[in-house]
């Protein structure tokens, strides 16, 4: 039997009532939540009790002196992600991020070489590539059954208020590519591969937004293959296909298409099959998140996997670097970021 891991948790916001679920459902397989952490205590007492964790803190740092974590789960927002990793870090502890890694490369790149320096576990919970429809869609490709990808789109085009659940975004002067691009960015590359050339145009087209809200890039990766990744919180078609990823690949012998209702439609040599990649509802979980929700246990275990097994995590914070690195080529090529000198 593999060693129980002891869970800390810090941030007991709006996302991390996920992760929380989720580890609560891994309790089977060796974790305990033994700690949360919140700066506001009425959501880290909140959370201790809901989850019957027994200790709550309003300190980091207080935290990892008190306890002896095997993992610690980062869910707070951006601006915190350094420090916090730092500090895991500096008590040795491996470490899961939520995205986006940092506020921008630089820190991207200081929390990847403190992880290497410290030769410590550091993973960052990108959850998208782990949605049940586009695991299955990443499996086809790689199967090679469509044969070589050559083109593929990635779209997430919403309306959905997302300002509703999350009204810090309506206030972040990189909004949207770095809240969602990081997403849509990273299952290209799990699709087609690294990354070569890119470009990118930026629109605001809600005022009630300070930064971006619409994203379209235009990639080609190392393969020669070429990729339309696009995003938007302002879209208003009908039927809204929140929160699914759409995706269109296109290889030499076939092709797959999703479409909404987590439904895959893969053309083999001329044959069309339509698979239903629709998750389980978790009991926890509610439509239409279900789909962003399954991912959140799939990620966790993953890592748990991962962090047991030895290896880094499939999104380990030097694969992130490189996701992250695409957001940051698309701000460059959309002009929102002066080049360092
Ligand atoms: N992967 C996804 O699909 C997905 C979806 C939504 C949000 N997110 C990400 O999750 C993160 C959190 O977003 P949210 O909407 O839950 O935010 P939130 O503001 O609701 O929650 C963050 C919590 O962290 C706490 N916090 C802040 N600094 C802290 C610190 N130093 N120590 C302890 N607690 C601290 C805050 O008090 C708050 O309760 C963001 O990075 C966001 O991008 C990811």
């Amino acid at each position: 039997m593999a060693e129980r891991v002891a869970l800390g948790m810090i941030g007991c916001g709006f996302f991390a009532q996920n992760h929380l679920n989720a580890w609560q459902d891994l309790k089977p397989e060796g974790v305990d939540i033994v700690a949360v952490c919140d700066v506001d205590p009425e959501r880290a007492r909140a959370a201790a009790e809901k989850f019957g964790v027994p200790r709550w803190y309003t300190d980091a740092a207080v935290m990892f002196r008190a306890e002896q974590l095997g993992l610690v789960d980062i869910a707070t927002q951006m601006q915190s992600h350094l420090p916090l990793v730092k500090l895991a870090l500096s008590h040795g502890v491996p470490t899961i991020i939520q995205k986006p890694f940092g506020q921008d490369i630089a820190e991207v790149r200081e929390m990847v070489a403190a992880a290497r320096a410290q030769n410590t576990f550091l993973a960052v919970h990108e959850n998208f590539r782990f949605q049940k429809p586009l695991r299955r869609i990443a499996e086809i490709v790689r199967s090679g059954a469509i044969g070589t990808p050559t083109w593929a789109r990635v779209s997430f085009r919403t309306g959905y208020d997302i300002y509703a659940g999350q009204p810090y975004l309506a206030e972040q002067q990189r909004f949207v590519l770095i809240d969602l691009g990081v997403h849509v960015l990273d299952v290209a590359r799990v699709l087609l591969g690294e990354v070569e050339h890119s470009t990118a145009e930026l629109q605001r087209r809600n005022p009630k937004a300070r930064g971006e809200d619409t994203a379209t890039m235009l990639l080609r990766h190392t393969s020669g293959a070429v990729s339309v990744v696009e995003c938007t919180y302002g879209s208003r078609r009908l039927p809204d296909s929140f929160p699914e990823t759409l995706i269109e690949v296109e290889g030499d012998k076939g092709a797959i298409v999703s479409r909404i209702g987590n439904k895959v439609e893969v053309t083999i040599n001329g044959r069309m099959e339509v698979l239903d990649e629709d998750p389980a509802v978790l009991p926890w979980a509610e439509r239409p998140w279900h789909v962003a929700q399954e991912s959140v246990l799939a990620t966790n275990r993953h890592m748990l996997e991962a962090l047991r097994a030895g290896r880094p995590a499939a999104t380990s914070a030097e694969d992130n670097l490189k996701t992250f690195a695409l957001v940051e080529a698309a701000y460059l090529a959309a002009g929102k970021v002066k080049p360092q000198a």
